[in-house]
């Protein structure tokens, strides 16, 4: 018997829950030489903004232990070609597209939900309010629990549609179940966890940052343990509300870890730039790794770490395993 890898993307169900992360696959056109993007769960696309960017100077990319950290600064081709090009073309694949939006202003998060609405076949809008590169620092919007939720009421209020909002959040944070909280009560469907951690590195041959932006973004592997504590926290506290979980997941195995956290969903982000057909790998081990725990459907895990420990003998507490 296949196991049944269906998810819920809040009220869309998905046929399988591994996703491209953000900013790793651009609009899933790269990705189409080495695997079909219909198979995997859906394509989230790198965060569009209204108008067009050329990002940040080089060096927008470093190396670190088990990590990258990156300032790409947003680059983009804004939200008419995005509609124009982008989408059409990953719709014409059979594709589902989350789409990722990003803005510098409450009003511009609006904007763009309101753009989005002239589109059809978008799966799901993921709400960037946690990039650490935007021009304006100090207005990271998922610091604070009452930016994030004037945002995401901005975008659910201006799409004229039923399409999942989720919002994706920072680590970098007191409280991440504070931000998760706040933006649940103000109409977001789900939540995306995590966003980058805010890094640097400095090369000490020039004696300078190595990154033109000076600060950026770490992902990889290095910040898996941040991730799935970030997943559990807010399982926790919100048990209903679907979770997209992302941070250094290279292996089934990693993607199996989130979901037994709580998250329905995972994304790859960092090893997509060393292993571009990584989703489809990922999506067969964690198929495997079910298969040998003797788990028939994906929605029977999710969220199991949260349940007392099995009597010894028995290696899985719910009934219908
Ligand atoms: C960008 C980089 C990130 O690491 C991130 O999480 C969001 C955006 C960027 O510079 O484009």
């Amino acid at each position: 018997m296949p196991i049944d890898l269906r998810t819920r993307l809040g009220h869309v169900e998905l046929p399988n829950p591994v996703l491209t992360a953000s900013g790793c696959a651009g609009s899933g056109r790269e990705l189409a030489q080495y695997f079909d993007v219909a198979k995997i769960g859906a394509v989230v696309t790198k965060s569009v903004m209204l108008a067009p960017r050329a990002g940040r100077p080089t060096p927008r990319m470093a190396e670190t232990p088990s990590g990258m950290l990156n300032s790409i600064g947003l680059q983009g081709p804004g939200i008419d070609a995005f509609l124009q090009r982008d989408l059409p073309w990953l719709l014409s694949r059979g594709a589902r597209a989350v789409v990722s939006i990003a803005g510098g202003t409450v009003g511009e998060f609006a904007e763009l939900a309101d753009r989005l609405s002239d589109a059809s076949g978008v799966t799901a809008v993921e709400v960037n309010i946690s990039c650490p590169n935007v021009e304006h620092r100090g207005q990271v919007f998922a610091c604070d629990p009452d930016a994030s939720a004037e945002v995401i009421e901005a975008v659910r209020g201006r799409l004229r549609y039923d399409v999942p909002v989720f919002a994706k959040l920072s680590p970098d944070v007191t409280d991440i179940v504070t931000i998760a909280r706040a933006c649940v009560e103000a109409g977001a469907d789900g939540l995306s966890l995590i966003n980058t951690l805010l890094g640097m590195a400095i090369d000490t041959v020039t004696m300078r940052p190595v990154l033109a932006g000076v600060t950026g973004g770490l992902s990889g592997p290095a910040i898996r343990p941040v991730a799935v504590r970030c997943i559990w926290q807010v399982r926790e506290a919100l048990p209903d509300v679907p979770i997209i979980g992302m941070g250094g997941i290279r292996t089934g195995r990693d993607a199996l870890e989130f979901i037994l956290a709580g998250a329905a969903m995972v994304s790859i982000g960092t090893t997509i730039f060393h292993d571009p057909s990584a989703c489809v790998r990922i999506l067969r081990e964690l198929e495997e790794e079910l298969a040998s725990r003797g788990v028939e459907r994906l929605t029977d895990i999710i969220g199991l770490a949260h349940e007392p420990h099995p009597a010894p003998g028995r290696r899985l507490s719910r009934s219908s395993l």
